[in-house]
């Protein structure tokens, strides 16, 4: 587990002041270059779901960096794979949930149909920063009757304190900052 933690650590490239002045941005790209990362990434998620929540029905991504990851664990597990994309991407009737962000608002939505009432699922996304996002795609779950198992994530970017906006004890991260 250590080795793979630190195959996965070593695949996390620091930009400074990106997208704007002042942000240290964690990227990922280097994790999905490398077939041995990319591997120690979904081995520890399975790891953690198989020990953690083995009655796991689906496993829902976030827009977009959770699309990388939700299915390769999705089909490990062998159950499915649902996608909350921002606002305006899917057909069919939808289901959405507003959320603030520093400036302005987001929207995450889902199709109506994609979670069974009382489904157990698990979200996954590439970094949890404020929160916010994992925090609307819980709502959004809730709002469809699933059952939200828990939350799930390659980055914890601990200082802005993300993790006071999920339930407590529901977020599960490789690595944190
Ligand atoms: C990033 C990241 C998470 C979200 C985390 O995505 O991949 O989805 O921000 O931020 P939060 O915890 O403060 O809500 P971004 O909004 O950059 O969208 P993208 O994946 O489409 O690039």
């Amino acid at each position: 587990r250590e080795a793979k933690l630190d195959l996965v650590t070593k695949h996390i490239k620091p930009f400074p002041d990106f997208p704007s002045k002042g942000i240290l941005f964690r990227d990922i790209c280097p994790i999905l270059k490398d077939p041995g990362a990319l591997t120690a990434v979904i081995d520890l998620f399975e790891e953690h779901v198989r020990q953690t929540h083995p009655q796991v029905e689906l496993i829902v991504g976030l827009d977009a960096r959770g699309f990388l990851f939700g299915p390769l664990l999705a089909q490990r597990l062998g159950v499915g794979f649902v996608l909350v994309r921002k606002k305006g991407k899917l057909p069919g009737p939808t289901v959405s949930v507003a959320y603030k962000l520093e400036y302005g608002e987001a929207e995450v939505e889902v199709q109506e149909d994609a979670v069974a009432p009382g489904e157990k699922v698990l979200l996954i996304d590439d970094l949890l920063a404020t929160g916010g996002t994992l925090c609307a795609a819980c709502e959004l779950m809730k709002k469809q009757n699933a059952e939200v198992m828990g939350c799930m994530v390659i980055i914890e970017l601990k200082e802005l304190n993300g993790v006071e906006k999920l339930k407590p004890n529901t977020l599960f991260s490789l690595v944190q900052y």
